[in-house]
């Protein structure tokens, strides 16, 4: 990754918004294949490294410095305790503040310099304007989208009515999910034609309809009409999916697909593993997007697997947005090992659900019991 956000102030800070905003910032400026380090740290050290470097012994709120490398465009450090107060007299967060100096030491690091002249001051400033403007227009974190099979599984499992995905959606979405998504399959082992049916009906935010590019399928999403549909492979022996979509070795019987749902005013996203010919072929058969299949990341065995996984998505993330495909991103992600894909800027949305499920059983089950025992022993 070219951005490298680093803080050792004394109280936390949301460093993965911070490293989205720089990589945005840096695709702003087309920089992208230039390496940034953002370090935010307190008074008392940025005073010292401005004593050290510019013989000035007192604190500053951001200082720059500039690589003059092709490869790598500065540091920049940036004091929590100034931004802090900057922020109360600006009206502003914390968190917008060190985001304006964030932009402030990059258009340092572009070559504009605020000291030099009454232009330059103005130049500097209608470019830190701009920058901002062009940032906040944008969503800058990911969506989170909750797969709530799941549920289903469950209910399923005793063939009743109960726990209902359509009731789950509800709480989910109150709970500030960005959308919803369900994977209608073949063999209906989890999800239903009536779910799909009823969450179009109640979801609020998106819905998302995961299904295998079939006539049948084609047929229920065109009549439907989820806000996308994320087409899968689909193996009837398989637990959950397993590899990504081949489209390129199906391009012409998923071009078809993908213009059947677009006949039907369906956007579409393809679920490929994190390969360029993948990504290519998604391209070119017309889909908007893509979703990465992260369960090669997910399922590493080993730290050195893990990393070169995920370099890949990077990789691959980066490639598909430079061909103008949307970057999803799901599959056996967990608690532990989602943050850091989190930070990839070019991933807008994920698609996570068995983690969720399973946690949402061991957090509720305490209270669960409880409401039972109040039943059964009136305590
Ligand atoms: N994305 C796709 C295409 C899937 O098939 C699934 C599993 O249904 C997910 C994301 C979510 O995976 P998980 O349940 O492992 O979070």
């Amino acid at each position: 990754m070219p951005v490298f956000v680093k803080s050792n102030y004394k109280e936390p800070l949301p460093l993965i918004y911070f490293e989205r905003c720089c990589n945005e910032l840096l695709r702003l400026v087309n920089r992208s294949h230039q390496e940034l380090n953002v370090f935010f740290t307190d008074d008392e050290e940025i005073k010292s490294i401005n004593e050290k470097w510019f013989n000035r012994p007192w604190p500053t709120n951001c200082i720059s410095f500039s690589m003059d490398e092709s490869d790598v465009l500065g540091d920049i450090v940036i004091s929590v305790d100034r931004a802090k107060k900057e922020a109360e007299l600006g009206i502003t967060t914390v968190k917008i503040r060190l985001v304006e100096l964030v932009i402030h030491g990059l258009v340092h690091l572009l070559g504009f310099d605020h000291e030099l002249s009454e232009e330059e001051r103005m130049a500097m400033e209608q470019e830190e304007f701009i920058l901002k403007t062009r940032l906040f227009r944008r969503n800058v974190m990911a969506d989170l989208c909750i797969n709530v099979d799941h549920v289903a599984t469950i209910r399923q499992a005793r063939g009743g009515t109960e726990p209902d995905p359509v009731v789950a959606a509800g709480i989910v979405e109150l709970a500030g999910a960005d959308g919803i998504v369900v994977h209608l399959r073949e063999d209906r082992r989890h999800i239903q034609d009536r779910d799909v049916r009823l969450l179009r009906q109640t979801v609020q935010t998106r819905l998302t309809l995961e299904m295998a590019a079939t006539d049948e399928m084609i047929k229920i999403a065109s009549e439907i009409k989820p806000d996308i549909v994320t087409l899968v492979p689909e193996k009837r022996q398989e637990l959950t999916t397993e590899g990504g979509l081949d489209v390129k070795g199906l391009e012409s019987s998923i071009k078809d697909a993908v213009n059947r749902l677009h006949d039907a005013g369906i956007p579409v996203s393809l679920f490929v593993d994190p390969e360029e010919d993948q990504i290519e072929a998604s391209s070119r058969v017309g889909a908007e997007c893509i979703e990465i299949h992260t369960g090669r990341y997910a399922d590493a065995e080993d730290a050195e697997t893990q990393d070169r996984e995920f370099e890949q998505i990077v990789k691959m993330a980066k490639f598909a947005s430079d061909v103008g495909l949307r970057v999803h991103a799901g599959h056996g992600l967990k608690y532990h090992n989602t943050a850091r894909l989190a930070a990839i800027s070019e991933i807008v949305e994920f698609s996570i659900g068995h983690s969720i499920i399973s946690r949402a059983v061991m957090v509720g089950l305490d209270k669960a019991v409880r409401d039972m025992l109040k039943i059964v022993k009136g305590m």
